[in-house]
């Protein structure tokens, strides 16, 4: 077995009971890796596990903000395949509010989520990996630290992905003298329903600000691609990475309300 091809190699998934996630599981599973899900509601992981009708994936539940939780999680995974050669760090929450109104644990769950959690996983996995020989971390970022004017009041959210960014390549000098490469994957929009996270007041707003940006709107991709990219980077030999991959949406789409749509296909 070529040890750069995913055969075999065994995975940790972490926020994969669904969306991007799920899929990337999906994709990795079907070229024959072991996939270990993560996510905290067990119900909605033993379906996802279930779905896939296989003895390469396991699911584990635990919060990735419960660093204890999380050690025993990996304990697990190693404790039931002997090894881990690589960590998805998918957790991940958007939210959209003007920050002087954010009350203050909404400001702690976006750095949470999207910062803090991420980083016990990478704490969590590196022994392991070291002890493998080597492997890769992946961690999910978001194309609005580039994209900063697209979508309204995503501003913490976009700076606790931007401070994983900026975590990921100081954590790649650190990792490279044990075979250890980490890559940032940053998505634009994807179908995942993730907007239903959001307040209405605060969407409202935020859809209001985005209709006078500009003509178009470059519509949302759909998880499985996203998720198939994801399970791309682990695919190099040993020794090469992918370092920076950001795969966005390119649908010209006109801009237009929700409302408006409904009442565009309703006249068609
Ligand atoms: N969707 C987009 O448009 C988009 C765009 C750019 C970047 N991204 C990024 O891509 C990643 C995935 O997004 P998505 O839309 O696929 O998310 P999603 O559909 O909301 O799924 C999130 C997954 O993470 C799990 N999770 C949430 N909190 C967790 C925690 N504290 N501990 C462990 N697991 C947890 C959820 O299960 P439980 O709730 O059961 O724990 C679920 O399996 C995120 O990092 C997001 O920021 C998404």
């Amino acid at each position: 077995m070529d040890r750069w091809q995913v055969q075999d190699q065994v995975i940790v998934i972490a926020g994969a009971s669904k969306g991007i996630g799920l899929a990337c599981a999906q994709t990795l599973l079907q070229r024959g890796a072991r996939v270990a899900l993560l996510a905290r509601d067990r119900g909605r992981l033993d379906e996802a596990v279930a779905g896939f009708k296989s003895e390469r994936a396991c699911g584990i539940a635990a919060d990735v903000c419960d660093k204890a939780a999380l050690e025993q999680a990996f304990a697990a995974v190693k404790a039931k395949w002997g090894r881990i050669d690589g960590l998805v760090n998918n957790v991940g929450f958007q939210f959209a509010r003007r920050l002087e109104v954010m009350p203050e644990p909404e400001v702690r769950k976006l750095l949470e989520l999207n910062f803090l959690g991420p980083v016990f996983a990478c704490q969590c996995v590196i022994p392991h990996l070291r002890a493998a020989g080597g492997g890769r971390i992946v961690n999910v970022s978001s194309a609005s630290v580039r994209n900063d004017n697209e979508f309204s009041h995503l501003g913490l959210y976009s700076s606790a992905k931007a401070a994983l960014e900026h975590f990921s390549r100081e954590l790649r000098h650190e990792l490279k003298a044990d075979r250890i490469m980490v890559t940032v994957f940053s998505p634009g929009a994807v179908a995942t329903g993730s907007v239903a996270n959001f307040d209405p007041a605060a969407l409202g707003e935020a859809m209001q600000d985005w209709l006078t940006k500009g003509p178009r709107f470059d519509g949302a991709a759909q998880p499985e691609t996203i998720g198939a990219a994801i399970a791309g980077c682990f695919e190099f030999p040993p020794g090469v990475a992918v370092e920076f991959m950001e795969v966005r949406p390119n649908i010209p789409t006109p801009k237009m309300l929700e409302s408006d749509w409904k009442q565009e296909q309703a006249g068609s």
